[in-house]
């Protein structure tokens, strides 16, 4: 006969937190959101890759593209770009996600002095970049002769069909440093000059890099930025079972900071083996994310047999997500993460070696975000949170007054990600497990993601956390009845826009 399990699967929203001594140390200020994104040994907890905003986004094409990845990064999160795409595609989002960082940048838009100014507007319109460097054959290193900016020419009066070399700012003209400045000397040169750009070059006058003004402010203002050790911007991407081996390959020649295995189902030998071929292949240096599973069994088939460096948790709570209709698996998403995150404690208890965990889909406001690392996830995964901001990469639709973006599950037929949900290799998709949508439209991520970490440090301080271990350790939860739902809204008043809104 099947197993039962006594208690029942459970969701967020059966849960509240019971509040602990809060101190006077306990404010935001002091609260820190650093989150593992790789398994660690006890007392080498600074040798992992943290994230400093413990959020990822969805590896999904309504969601993860490469200006949400920019901007989650400079926030602190790390993106995982799709992988409903081909190899290709998948790799020039990641590549233009590397290239655009703070500090030096490798020029991704660069022409020879005998290109056509309508080749310098196409490029313009490729890279989304208006300051191009004119170098010896049009390359990112070679001999640096002047830069073409949108000032130079006047797009509908000028001749586009003549040579950019009679439009451009000769380098005789331009303010440019040698290799081997500093970013803080770069800074101070384009500040005294005034000045938007400064080219960098080497000893022989090839380029080398390119330094923006505008990069220095947006660092100011985004102090939690996620950067490698190359000031890069951080970010990861998602593989499937099937083409893992060329996928990996090409993301991480092209600098991907971390791989998760995009599955519904992650209890597979298809994972287990395609983990195992990536650690043969690349050792430990490659953080791999491993899931979903729902179960301290999963947990433990991806961290003991196939190696994993964190866990994914999660089957049918997406919003998107139809899989426990058509399927009927899964779990509610709080019991699948205290079960697995008793697992991970008692794993840490016995080997030594913590397991980072990240609580995928379902997380329809705040306070399920609060909930999912209360319990023990270390981080979330997003997909409709950011699918709905200005830097998903759907376009923006008004609907009775009102803007909505696209939001559609990658086991839509409109997703067509054959990879993710077919079980063996000729399989054709019969079903869907994912619905097309859409979605409210938030404005941009900055403010969404501010209020969001403002309400988790809020929660924190009340409950006694200044960091992520302590919260897991502190927080003290309980089951909520009906009554306690309803007393919990608000009860007994008017809101002030009901009335407006009945009134008109
Ligand atoms: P959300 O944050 O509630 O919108 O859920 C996003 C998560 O749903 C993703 O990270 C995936 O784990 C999952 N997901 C994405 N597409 C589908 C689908 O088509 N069916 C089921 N789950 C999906």
């Amino acid at each position: 006969m099947a197993t039962i399990l006594e208690d029942i699967s459970r969701t967020f929203n059966e849960f509240l937190l019971l509040s602990g001594n809060t101190t006077k140390e306990h404010i935001p200020a002091n609260v820190s959101l650093r989150a593992p994104l790789q398994r660690f040994e006890r007392g080498k907890e600074d040798e992992a890759l943290c994230l400093n905003t413990p959020f990822v986004s969805a590896a999904m094409q309504a969601v993860s593209g490469q200006d949400l990845a920019i901007a989650l990064a400079r926030k602190g999160g790390c993106a995982f770009v799709y992988c409903s795409q081909s190899i290709e595609s998948q790799v020039e989002m990641v590549r233009k996600v590397k290239v655009h960082k703070a500090g030096f940048v490798t020029s991704d838009s660069n022409l020879a002095p005998e290109a056509a100014l309508q080749d310098a507007i196409d490029l313009r319109k490729r890279t989304g970049h208006s300051t191009i460097a004119i170098t010896d054959g049009g390359g990112a290193h070679t001999k640096l002769l002047g830069i073409l900016t949108s000032k130079d020419f006047w797009e509908f009066k000028d001749d586009l069909s003549r040579p950019v070399s009679e439009f451009f700012t000769p380098l005789e003209r331009l303010v440019y440093a040698q290799e081997g400045v500093s970013l803080q000397e770069a800074t101070e040169l384009l500040w005294e000059n005034k000045k938007e750009c400064l080219p960098i070059v080497d000893k022989d006058g090839n380029l080398s890099s390119l330094v923006f003004r505008r990069d220095y402010f947006d660092h100011k203002s985004n102090p939690d930025e996620l950067t490698d050790d190359r000031k890069r911007l951080l970010v990861g991407a998602a593989l499937n079972t099937f083409d893992y081996k060329e996928r990996a390959k090409a993301l991480i020649a092209e600098g991907v900071d971390c791989l998760c295995f995009d599955s519904s189902d992650g209890y597979s030998d298809w994972q287990k083996e395609a983990i195992q071929y990536l650690r043969k292949e690349y050792g430990n240096d490659i953080i791999i994310g491993g899931g979903n599973v729902i179960a301290a069994d999963g947990f433990q088939f991806l961290v003991e047999e196939a190696g994993v460096d964190f866990v994914k948790i999660g089957i049918g709570g997406g919003s998107i997500c139809i899989t426990r209709e058509q399927k009927g698996i899964g779990r509610g998403q709080a019991s699948a993460v205290l079960d697995v995150a008793a697992a991970r404690d008692k794993y840490y208890e016995e080997k030594g070696i913590y397991i980072p965990l990240c609580s995928d889909g379902g997380l329809n406001n705040d306070t399920h975000i609060i909930m999912a690392l209360a319990m023990g996830a270390d981080f979330v995964m997003m997909g409709k949170y950011f699918a709905m901001t200005e830097e998903s990469p759907t376009p923006k639709l008004t609907y009775k007054g009102r803007l909505y973006k696209p939001y559609w599950g990658e086991g839509s037929s409109r997703a067509r990600n054959w990879q993710r949900y077919k079980e063996g290799a000729d399989q054709k998709m019969v079903f869907e497990e994912g619905v097309d949508a859409y979605v409210p439209y938030s404005g941009p991520l900055g403010g969404k993601r501010d209020t969001t970490i403002a309400k988790i440090k809020a929660t924190m301080c009340n409950v006694g956390a200044l960091n992520m271990k302590e919260f897991h350790e502190n927080a003290v939860l309980t089951r909520v009845s009906e009554m306690t739902l309803i007393e919990g809204g608000t009860t007994h008043v008017e809101q002030l826009d009901r009335i407006q809104t009945e009134g008109t």
